[in-house]
Protein backbone atom coordinates (compact mmCIF):
# COMPACT_ATOMS: atom_id res chain seq x y z
CA UNK A 1 0.00 0.00 0.00
CA UNK A 2 1.42 3.10 -0.60
CA UNK A 3 2.27 5.75 2.01
CA UNK A 4 -0.07 8.54 2.80
CA UNK A 5 0.00 11.69 1.22
CA UNK A 6 1.08 14.18 3.37
CA UNK A 7 0.18 18.12 2.54
CA UNK A 8 3.24 19.80 2.12
CA UNK A 9 4.22 22.96 4.27
CA UNK A 10 4.88 25.09 1.27
CA UNK A 11 1.07 24.07 0.26
CA UNK A 12 -0.22 24.50 4.32
CA UNK A 13 1.86 27.63 4.27
CA UNK A 14 -0.10 28.85 1.24
CA UNK A 15 -2.89 28.34 3.43
CA UNK A 16 -1.98 30.39 6.47
CA UNK A 17 -0.87 33.38 4.11
CA UNK A 18 -4.89 33.01 2.78
CA UNK A 19 -5.94 32.98 6.40
CA UNK A 20 -4.05 36.58 6.92
CA UNK A 21 -5.55 37.41 3.36
CA UNK A 22 -9.21 37.14 4.62
CA UNK A 23 -8.42 38.78 7.81
CA UNK A 24 -7.18 41.74 6.09
CA UNK A 25 -10.05 42.21 4.09
CA UNK A 26 -12.93 41.23 6.81
CA UNK A 27 -11.10 43.08 9.81
CA UNK A 28 -12.69 46.20 10.43
CA UNK A 29 -16.18 44.39 10.26
CA UNK A 30 -16.26 41.85 12.98
CA UNK A 31 -17.78 38.93 11.45
CA UNK A 32 -19.72 36.25 13.25
CA UNK A 33 -19.33 32.65 11.84
CA UNK A 34 -21.96 30.20 12.73
CA UNK A 35 -21.24 26.01 12.03
CA UNK A 36 -23.70 23.45 12.37
CA UNK A 37 -22.52 19.68 12.37
CA UNK A 38 -24.48 16.44 10.51
CA UNK A 39 -23.13 13.14 11.13
CA UNK A 40 -20.50 11.30 13.19
CA UNK A 41 -17.77 12.11 15.22
CA UNK A 42 -14.99 12.33 12.63
CA UNK A 43 -17.65 15.51 11.38
CA UNK A 44 -17.37 16.84 14.50
CA UNK A 45 -13.56 16.91 14.71
CA UNK A 46 -13.31 18.68 11.02
CA UNK A 47 -15.96 21.37 11.89
CA UNK A 48 -13.40 22.21 14.95
CA UNK A 49 -10.33 22.71 12.37
CA UNK A 50 -12.94 24.54 10.25
CA UNK A 51 -13.71 26.71 13.34
CA UNK A 52 -9.96 27.06 14.25
CA UNK A 53 -8.92 28.37 10.70
CA UNK A 54 -12.35 30.57 10.97
CA UNK A 55 -11.11 31.89 14.63
CA UNK A 56 -7.91 32.48 13.13
CA UNK A 57 -9.10 34.80 10.66
CA UNK A 58 -11.09 36.96 13.08
CA UNK A 59 -14.34 35.42 13.23
CA UNK A 60 -15.95 35.03 16.07
CA UNK A 61 -18.45 32.04 16.77
CA UNK A 62 -21.80 32.77 17.53
CA UNK A 63 -24.98 29.60 18.06
CA UNK A 64 -27.17 31.81 16.35
CA UNK A 65 -27.43 31.89 12.86
CA UNK A 66 -29.49 34.40 12.44
CA UNK A 67 -27.15 37.36 13.16
CA UNK A 68 -24.41 35.51 11.36
CA UNK A 69 -22.18 36.66 8.68
CA UNK A 70 -21.13 33.04 7.60
CA UNK A 71 -22.77 29.96 8.15
CA UNK A 72 -21.26 26.24 7.20
CA UNK A 73 -23.24 23.14 7.31
CA UNK A 74 -20.90 20.25 7.79
CA UNK A 75 -23.29 17.17 6.33
CA UNK A 76 -23.35 13.46 6.75
CA UNK A 77 -24.80 11.06 3.75
CA UNK A 78 -24.42 7.94 5.85
CA UNK A 79 -28.51 7.16 5.88
CA UNK A 80 -31.32 9.62 3.82
CA UNK A 81 -32.75 10.74 6.62
CA UNK A 82 -29.08 12.82 7.15
CA UNK A 83 -29.01 14.73 3.80
CA UNK A 84 -33.03 15.23 3.98
CA UNK A 85 -32.12 17.01 7.16
CA UNK A 86 -29.53 18.81 5.76
CA UNK A 87 -31.29 20.21 2.84
CA UNK A 88 -33.69 20.89 4.54
CA UNK A 89 -31.96 23.06 6.96
CA UNK A 90 -29.87 24.59 3.33
CA UNK A 91 -33.68 25.93 1.96
CA UNK A 92 -35.00 27.55 4.97
CA UNK A 93 -32.00 29.77 4.97
CA UNK A 94 -33.38 31.42 1.34
CA UNK A 95 -34.76 33.92 3.37
CA UNK A 96 -32.02 34.96 5.61
CA UNK A 97 -29.75 35.43 2.17
CA UNK A 98 -32.67 37.18 0.70
CA UNK A 99 -32.68 39.80 3.51
CA UNK A 100 -28.73 39.64 4.00
CA UNK A 101 -27.31 38.76 0.41
CA UNK A 102 -23.83 39.84 1.76
CA UNK A 103 -24.43 36.74 4.33
CA UNK A 104 -22.05 33.60 3.06
CA UNK A 105 -23.38 29.96 3.39
CA UNK A 106 -20.84 27.15 2.43
CA UNK A 107 -21.72 23.43 2.65
CA UNK A 108 -18.99 20.74 3.13
CA UNK A 109 -18.59 17.75 4.41
CA UNK A 110 -19.34 13.72 2.83
CA UNK A 111 -22.74 14.87 1.02
CA UNK A 112 -20.79 17.68 -0.44
CA UNK A 113 -18.60 15.59 -1.46
CA UNK A 114 -21.36 13.64 -3.85
CA UNK A 115 -21.32 14.77 -7.46
CA UNK A 116 -25.26 14.14 -7.62
CA UNK A 117 -25.37 16.95 -4.51
CA UNK A 118 -23.31 18.91 -6.15
CA UNK A 119 -25.58 19.28 -9.34
CA UNK A 120 -28.55 19.66 -7.01
CA UNK A 121 -27.12 22.51 -5.17
CA UNK A 122 -25.68 24.67 -8.02
CA UNK A 123 -28.92 23.97 -9.77
CA UNK A 124 -31.77 24.32 -6.69
CA UNK A 125 -29.97 26.39 -3.88
CA UNK A 126 -28.74 29.24 -5.13
CA UNK A 127 -28.26 30.61 -1.52
CA UNK A 128 -25.15 28.29 -1.38
CA UNK A 129 -22.36 30.53 -2.07
CA UNK A 130 -19.43 28.05 -1.18
CA UNK A 131 -19.51 23.78 -1.35
CA UNK A 132 -16.29 21.68 -0.46
CA UNK A 133 -15.60 18.27 -0.12
CA UNK A 134 -13.99 16.12 2.84
CA UNK A 135 -10.63 16.18 0.72
CA UNK A 136 -10.40 20.15 0.24
CA UNK A 137 -11.47 20.88 3.40
CA UNK A 138 -7.55 22.01 4.23
CA UNK A 139 -8.21 24.54 1.43
CA UNK A 140 -10.78 26.78 2.86
CA UNK A 141 -8.74 29.49 3.85
CA UNK A 142 -8.21 30.19 0.04
CA UNK A 143 -11.79 28.79 -1.18
CA UNK A 144 -13.24 31.28 1.07
CA UNK A 145 -10.78 33.77 0.13
CA UNK A 146 -12.07 33.61 -3.05
CA UNK A 147 -15.50 33.51 -2.50
CA UNK A 148 -15.05 37.22 -0.64
CA UNK A 149 -13.05 39.08 -3.68
CA UNK A 150 -14.11 37.17 -6.80
CA UNK A 151 -18.24 37.54 -5.80
CA UNK A 152 -19.08 34.14 -7.15
CA UNK A 153 -19.78 30.75 -6.17
CA UNK A 154 -17.10 28.74 -5.10
CA UNK A 155 -17.26 24.52 -5.32
CA UNK A 156 -14.50 22.34 -5.07
CA UNK A 157 -14.50 18.87 -4.70
CA UNK A 158 -11.66 17.95 -5.79
CA UNK A 159 -8.30 16.88 -3.80
CA UNK A 160 -6.23 13.39 -2.81
CA UNK A 161 -6.72 10.92 -0.20
CA UNK A 162 -3.78 13.25 1.86
CA UNK A 163 -3.47 14.07 5.39
CA UNK A 164 -3.08 17.79 6.70
CA UNK A 165 -1.34 17.90 9.84
CA UNK A 166 -0.73 21.48 11.81
CA UNK A 167 -4.21 23.55 11.05
CA UNK A 168 -5.50 25.32 13.18
CA UNK A 169 -8.53 23.75 15.85
CA UNK A 170 -11.01 25.77 17.84
CA UNK A 171 -12.41 22.63 20.15
CA UNK A 172 -15.59 22.86 22.28
CA UNK A 173 -14.51 23.68 26.00
CA UNK A 174 -14.98 21.30 28.33
CA UNK A 175 -13.85 17.91 29.89
CA UNK A 176 -13.51 15.67 26.06
CA UNK A 177 -11.91 15.98 22.96
CA UNK A 178 -11.85 14.20 20.05
CA UNK A 179 -8.35 12.99 17.90
CA UNK A 180 -8.38 11.72 14.54
CA UNK A 181 -5.57 8.81 14.32
CA UNK A 182 -6.60 7.71 10.68
CA UNK A 183 -8.75 8.53 7.83
CA UNK A 184 -11.42 6.71 5.29
CA UNK A 185 -12.05 3.43 5.08
CA UNK A 186 -10.79 0.56 2.72
CA UNK A 187 -13.85 -1.95 3.28
CA UNK A 188 -16.83 -1.04 0.96
CA UNK A 189 -19.11 -2.55 3.55
CA UNK A 190 -21.96 -3.10 0.39
CA UNK A 191 -24.73 -0.49 2.57
CA UNK A 192 -22.25 2.36 3.12
CA UNK A 193 -21.44 5.78 1.80
CA UNK A 194 -18.45 5.99 3.65
CA UNK A 195 -15.70 5.16 1.51
CA UNK A 196 -17.01 6.92 -1.77
CA UNK A 197 -17.18 9.90 0.61
CA UNK A 198 -14.02 9.57 2.87
CA UNK A 199 -11.48 7.65 0.24
CA UNK A 200 -9.05 5.35 1.26
CA UNK A 201 -7.61 4.45 4.74
CA UNK A 202 -5.04 6.37 5.90
CA UNK A 203 -2.95 6.75 9.37
CA UNK A 204 -1.47 9.92 11.09
CA UNK A 205 1.95 9.30 12.18
CA UNK A 206 2.58 8.09 15.64
CA UNK A 207 4.54 10.69 16.87
CA UNK A 208 1.70 13.43 15.56
CA UNK A 209 -0.89 11.83 17.33
CA UNK A 210 1.34 11.52 20.86
CA UNK A 211 2.25 15.07 20.11
CA UNK A 212 -1.71 16.11 20.18
CA UNK A 213 -2.29 14.35 22.84
CA UNK A 214 0.08 15.80 24.88
CA UNK A 215 -1.11 19.20 23.93
CA UNK A 216 -4.77 17.92 24.59
CA UNK A 217 -3.45 17.12 28.35
CA UNK A 218 -1.69 19.99 29.17
CA UNK A 219 -4.69 21.83 27.55
CA UNK A 220 -7.26 20.25 30.60
CA UNK A 221 -9.01 17.53 28.65
CA UNK A 222 -9.39 14.11 30.62
CA UNK A 223 -11.33 12.58 28.13
CA UNK A 224 -9.44 11.51 24.49
CA UNK A 225 -11.37 9.60 21.85
CA UNK A 226 -9.18 8.47 19.22
CA UNK A 227 -11.23 8.59 16.19
CA UNK A 228 -10.80 6.46 12.73
CA UNK A 229 -13.80 4.30 10.57
CA UNK A 230 -11.71 1.39 11.35
CA UNK A 231 -8.85 2.17 14.28
CA UNK A 232 -8.12 -1.64 14.16
CA UNK A 233 -6.43 -1.27 10.46
CA UNK A 234 -4.57 1.94 11.78
CA UNK A 235 -0.80 1.76 11.10
CA UNK A 236 -1.49 -0.63 7.91
CA UNK A 237 -0.50 1.99 5.36
CA UNK A 238 2.43 3.42 7.47
CA UNK A 239 5.19 0.52 7.10
CA UNK A 240 6.43 1.65 10.58
CA UNK A 241 5.89 -1.25 12.70
CA UNK A 242 2.90 -0.22 14.55
CA UNK A 243 -0.53 -1.53 14.94
CA UNK A 244 -3.75 -0.10 16.73
CA UNK A 245 -2.86 -1.98 19.98
CA UNK A 246 0.86 -0.25 20.01
CA UNK A 247 -0.31 2.97 19.62
CA UNK A 248 -2.48 2.29 22.49
CA UNK A 249 0.13 1.45 24.85
CA UNK A 250 2.00 4.14 23.05
CA UNK A 251 -0.60 6.45 24.27
CA UNK A 252 -1.00 5.43 27.73
CA UNK A 253 2.40 5.88 28.57
CA UNK A 254 1.63 10.08 28.27
CA UNK A 255 1.90 10.79 31.66
CA UNK A 256 -1.88 12.76 33.25
CA UNK A 257 -5.00 11.77 34.75
CA UNK A 258 -6.89 11.03 31.75
CA UNK A 259 -8.87 8.28 29.74
CA UNK A 260 -8.22 7.11 26.41
CA UNK A 261 -11.29 5.59 24.53
CA UNK A 262 -11.63 5.04 20.49
CA UNK A 263 -14.06 4.12 17.98
CA UNK A 264 -15.33 2.37 15.88
CA UNK A 265 -13.44 -1.54 16.06
CA UNK A 266 -14.60 -3.89 13.09
CA UNK A 267 -15.14 -7.39 14.02
CA UNK A 268 -13.13 -8.38 11.12
CA UNK A 269 -10.06 -6.63 12.55
CA UNK A 270 -10.21 -6.43 16.32
CA UNK A 271 -8.53 -9.02 17.97
CA UNK A 272 -7.36 -10.47 21.37
CA UNK A 273 -4.00 -8.78 21.09
CA UNK A 274 -6.42 -5.37 20.94
CA UNK A 275 -8.25 -6.60 24.47
CA UNK A 276 -4.68 -7.40 25.83
CA UNK A 277 -3.81 -4.45 25.21
CA UNK A 278 -6.69 -2.76 26.53
CA UNK A 279 -6.35 -4.67 29.39
CA UNK A 280 -3.01 -4.02 30.07
CA UNK A 281 -3.28 0.05 29.57
CA UNK A 282 -4.83 1.33 33.01
CA UNK A 283 -5.33 4.94 30.87
CA UNK A 284 -7.73 2.95 28.45
CA UNK A 285 -11.31 2.83 29.26
CA UNK A 286 -12.32 -0.70 29.37
CA UNK A 287 -15.39 -0.12 27.04
CA UNK A 288 -15.91 -1.16 23.45
CA UNK A 289 -18.18 -0.12 20.64
CA UNK A 290 -18.29 -3.00 18.24
CA UNK A 291 -20.97 -3.24 15.40
CA UNK A 292 -21.66 -6.70 14.34
CA UNK A 293 -24.81 -5.15 11.95
CA UNK A 294 -26.49 -8.71 11.90
CA UNK A 295 -26.83 -11.43 13.66
CA UNK A 296 -26.92 -13.68 10.30
CA UNK A 297 -24.32 -15.19 8.01
CA UNK A 298 -26.08 -15.09 5.54
CA UNK A 299 -26.59 -11.50 5.64
CA UNK A 300 -23.03 -10.51 6.98
CA UNK A 301 -22.03 -11.83 3.68
CA UNK A 302 -23.40 -9.94 1.67
CA UNK A 303 -22.94 -7.07 3.67
CA UNK A 304 -19.45 -7.49 2.80
CA UNK A 305 -18.97 -7.71 6.27
CA UNK A 306 -15.92 -10.69 6.46
CA UNK A 307 -16.97 -11.98 9.90
CA UNK A 308 -19.32 -14.47 11.47
CA UNK A 309 -21.88 -14.29 14.11
CA UNK A 310 -19.97 -16.67 15.94
CA UNK A 311 -16.49 -15.29 15.03
CA UNK A 312 -17.87 -12.46 16.83
CA UNK A 313 -18.88 -13.90 19.92
CA UNK A 314 -15.88 -15.48 20.40
CA UNK A 315 -14.33 -11.73 20.16
CA UNK A 316 -17.18 -10.77 22.97
CA UNK A 317 -16.09 -14.08 24.92
CA UNK A 318 -12.60 -12.96 24.69
CA UNK A 319 -12.78 -9.22 26.01
CA UNK A 320 -15.02 -9.99 28.75
CA UNK A 321 -12.55 -12.38 30.08
CA UNK A 322 -9.71 -10.44 29.70
CA UNK A 323 -12.45 -7.25 31.12
CA UNK A 324 -14.99 -8.59 33.09
CA UNK A 325 -16.62 -5.23 33.69
CA UNK A 326 -16.52 -3.86 30.26
CA UNK A 327 -19.42 -1.69 28.77
CA UNK A 328 -20.43 -3.17 25.33
CA UNK A 329 -21.89 -1.12 22.71
CA UNK A 330 -23.19 -2.15 19.00
CA UNK A 331 -24.58 -0.72 15.70
CA UNK A 332 -27.72 -2.67 14.30
CA UNK A 333 -28.94 -2.41 10.90
CA UNK A 334 -32.27 -3.48 10.41
CA UNK A 335 -34.08 -4.55 6.73
CA UNK A 336 -30.89 -4.73 5.05
CA UNK A 337 -32.00 -5.98 1.38
CA UNK A 338 -33.40 -9.79 1.90
CA UNK A 339 -33.40 -9.79 5.16
CA UNK A 340 -35.67 -12.78 6.45
CA UNK A 341 -37.73 -13.32 9.52
CA UNK A 342 -35.10 -16.29 10.27
CA UNK A 343 -32.03 -13.57 9.73
CA UNK A 344 -33.80 -11.12 12.14
CA UNK A 345 -34.41 -13.72 14.36
CA UNK A 346 -30.67 -14.15 14.36
CA UNK A 347 -29.86 -10.40 15.23
CA UNK A 348 -32.50 -10.81 18.08
CA UNK A 349 -30.52 -13.94 19.39
CA UNK A 350 -27.24 -12.02 19.45
CA UNK A 351 -28.78 -8.88 21.34
CA UNK A 352 -29.72 -11.46 23.40
CA UNK A 353 -27.20 -13.29 24.47
CA UNK A 354 -24.34 -10.62 24.78
CA UNK A 355 -26.92 -8.19 26.21
CA UNK A 356 -25.01 -4.67 25.30
CA UNK A 357 -25.10 -2.07 27.61
CA UNK A 358 -25.94 -0.06 24.58
CA UNK A 359 -26.98 -0.18 20.79
CA UNK A 360 -27.39 2.16 18.02
CA UNK A 361 -30.36 0.42 15.47
CA UNK A 362 -30.53 1.74 12.00
CA UNK A 363 -33.00 1.48 9.24
CA UNK A 364 -31.80 0.57 6.10
CA UNK A 365 -31.75 3.32 4.08
CA UNK A 366 -30.29 2.77 0.58
CA UNK A 367 -27.33 5.01 -0.86
CA UNK A 368 -27.20 5.12 -4.48
CA UNK A 369 -23.81 4.34 -5.86
CA UNK A 370 -23.05 1.03 -3.07
CA UNK A 371 -24.13 -2.14 -4.39
CA UNK A 372 -27.12 -2.70 -1.66
CA UNK A 373 -28.92 -0.17 -3.62
CA UNK A 374 -29.52 -2.52 -6.38
CA UNK A 375 -30.08 -5.51 -4.56
CA UNK A 376 -33.91 -6.85 -4.54
CA UNK A 377 -35.64 -5.54 -1.60
CA UNK A 378 -38.64 -7.43 -1.43
CA UNK A 379 -39.39 -6.79 2.49
CA UNK A 380 -41.87 -3.93 2.81
CA UNK A 381 -41.80 -1.53 4.91
CA UNK A 382 -43.84 -1.97 7.74
CA UNK A 383 -42.20 -5.33 8.09
CA UNK A 384 -39.29 -3.43 8.37
CA UNK A 385 -40.64 -1.47 10.94
CA UNK A 386 -42.25 -3.75 13.27
CA UNK A 387 -38.85 -5.49 13.41
CA UNK A 388 -37.14 -2.65 14.47
CA UNK A 389 -39.68 -1.96 17.25
CA UNK A 390 -39.08 -5.47 18.54
CA UNK A 391 -35.82 -5.04 18.53
CA UNK A 392 -35.84 -2.02 20.67
CA UNK A 393 -38.74 -3.67 23.30
CA UNK A 394 -35.71 -6.38 23.07
CA UNK A 395 -32.75 -3.91 24.02
CA UNK A 396 -35.23 -1.49 26.35
CA UNK A 397 -34.98 -4.63 29.07
CA UNK A 398 -31.64 -5.51 28.55
CA UNK A 399 -30.81 -2.32 29.27
CA UNK A 400 -32.99 -1.55 32.46
CA UNK A 401 -31.41 -4.92 33.78
CA UNK A 402 -28.04 -3.73 32.86
CA UNK A 403 -28.59 -0.26 34.79
CA UNK A 404 -30.60 -2.06 37.91
CA UNK A 405 -27.40 -3.94 38.58
CA UNK A 406 -25.06 -0.63 39.17
CA UNK A 407 -27.87 0.06 41.72
CA UNK A 408 -25.29 0.87 45.19
CA UNK A 409 -22.03 0.54 43.55
CA UNK A 410 -18.87 3.13 44.19
CA UNK A 411 -17.49 4.39 40.70
CA UNK A 412 -15.00 7.13 39.35
CA UNK A 413 -16.76 9.56 36.96
CA UNK A 414 -15.87 12.53 35.13
CA UNK A 415 -18.01 15.44 35.19
CA UNK A 416 -18.92 16.75 32.10
CA UNK A 417 -21.72 19.11 32.14
CA UNK A 418 -25.15 20.24 33.68
CA UNK A 419 -27.81 18.04 33.70
CA UNK A 420 -31.57 19.21 33.57
CA UNK A 421 -32.87 18.68 37.08
CA UNK A 422 -32.33 20.59 39.87
CA UNK A 423 -31.84 16.97 42.29
CA UNK A 424 -28.88 15.97 39.96
CA UNK A 425 -27.26 19.09 38.72
CA UNK A 426 -24.37 17.23 37.09
CA UNK A 427 -24.14 14.99 34.62
CA UNK A 428 -21.09 12.82 34.16
CA UNK A 429 -19.82 9.77 32.71
CA UNK A 430 -18.81 6.25 33.65
CA UNK A 431 -15.34 4.69 32.49
CA UNK A 432 -17.83 2.32 30.71
CA UNK A 433 -19.43 5.95 29.07
CA UNK A 434 -22.74 5.52 30.70
CA UNK A 435 -24.84 8.61 31.44
CA UNK A 436 -24.84 9.48 35.12
CA UNK A 437 -26.90 12.56 36.51
CA UNK A 438 -24.70 13.82 39.72
CA UNK A 439 -25.24 15.52 43.37
CA UNK A 440 -22.84 16.29 46.15
CA UNK A 441 -20.74 19.42 46.95
CA UNK A 442 -17.97 21.02 45.51
CA UNK A 443 -18.20 19.32 42.32
CA UNK A 444 -16.83 20.71 39.16
CA UNK A 445 -17.21 19.92 35.38
CA UNK A 446 -13.98 18.41 33.75
CA UNK A 447 -13.04 16.97 37.18
CA UNK A 448 -12.65 13.19 38.03
CA UNK A 449 -14.88 12.34 41.42
CA UNK A 450 -15.88 9.17 43.41
CA UNK A 451 -19.64 9.04 43.50
CA UNK A 452 -22.26 5.84 44.79
CA UNK A 453 -24.76 5.27 42.32
CA UNK A 454 -28.54 5.98 44.31
CA UNK A 455 -30.85 5.18 42.00
CA UNK A 456 -31.48 3.84 38.10
CA UNK A 457 -33.67 4.53 34.78
CA UNK A 458 -33.37 3.38 31.53
CA UNK A 459 -31.29 6.25 30.25
CA UNK A 460 -29.62 7.36 33.30
CA UNK A 461 -28.11 6.22 36.72
CA UNK A 462 -27.95 8.82 39.23
CA UNK A 463 -25.37 9.65 41.62
CA UNK A 464 -23.93 10.99 44.80
CA UNK A 465 -20.61 12.88 45.17
CA UNK A 466 -18.51 10.59 48.06
N1 LIG B 1 -17.05 2.83 10.42
C1 LIG B 1 -17.99 2.54 11.39
C2 LIG B 1 -19.34 3.20 11.30
C3 LIG B 1 -19.72 4.03 10.18
S1 LIG B 1 -21.36 4.53 9.96
C4 LIG B 1 -18.17 1.04 11.40
O1 LIG B 1 -17.87 0.36 10.47
O2 LIG B 1 -18.65 0.56 12.40
C5 LIG B 1 -22.17 4.19 11.48
C6 LIG B 1 -23.24 3.18 11.37
O3 LIG B 1 -24.24 3.60 10.48
C7 LIG B 1 -22.81 1.82 10.85
O4 LIG B 1 -22.21 1.02 11.80
C8 LIG B 1 -24.11 1.25 10.37
O5 LIG B 1 -24.77 0.55 11.40
C9 LIG B 1 -24.93 2.47 10.01
N2 LIG B 1 -25.12 2.60 8.56
C10 LIG B 1 -24.17 2.80 7.62
N3 LIG B 1 -24.74 2.83 6.39
C11 LIG B 1 -26.07 2.66 6.57
C12 LIG B 1 -27.19 2.61 5.68
N4 LIG B 1 -27.05 2.70 4.37
N5 LIG B 1 -28.41 2.43 6.23
C13 LIG B 1 -28.58 2.32 7.57
N6 LIG B 1 -27.56 2.35 8.43
C14 LIG B 1 -26.31 2.54 7.95
FE1 LIG C 1 -18.86 1.99 6.32
FE2 LIG C 1 -18.08 -0.48 6.65
FE3 LIG C 1 -16.27 1.44 6.40
FE4 LIG C 1 -17.72 1.32 8.59
S1 LIG C 1 -16.25 -0.22 7.91
S2 LIG C 1 -17.30 3.14 7.40
S3 LIG C 1 -19.70 0.58 7.85
S4 LIG C 1 -17.69 0.76 4.82
FE1 LIG D 1 -21.80 10.60 8.04
FE2 LIG D 1 -19.54 11.05 6.83
FE3 LIG D 1 -19.53 10.32 9.35
S1 LIG D 1 -21.29 10.02 5.96
S2 LIG D 1 -21.37 9.07 9.53
S3 LIG D 1 -20.37 12.19 8.57
S4 LIG D 1 -18.03 9.78 7.80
Amino acid sequence: MPAPVTVSKEQLDKQFTYIDAVAGLIRDKRPRAYTHTFGCQQNEADTERIRGMLHEMGYEMTNNADEADFILFNTCAVREHAEDRAFGNIGALSHLKKRRPEVIIALCGCMAQQEKNVEKIKKSYPQVSLLFGTHALWRFPSLLYRVLTEKKRVFDIGGEDDIAEGLPVLRARGAKAWLSIMYGCNNFCTYCIVPYVRGRERSRRPEEIERELRELIAAGYKEITLLGQNVNSYGKDLGLNIDFAGLLRRLNAVPGDFWLRFMTSHPKDASPRLFDAMADCEKVAKQLHLPFQSGSNEILRRMNRHYTAESYRTLIQDARQKMPDITLSSDIIVGFPGETEQDFAQTLALVDEVRFDLLFTFLYSPRSGTPAASYEDPVTPEEKQRRFERLLRVQDEIVAERQAAYQGKRLRLLVDGMAKGPDYPYTARTEGNLLVCVCGDGIQTGEFIQAEIEKTTLRCLFARKL
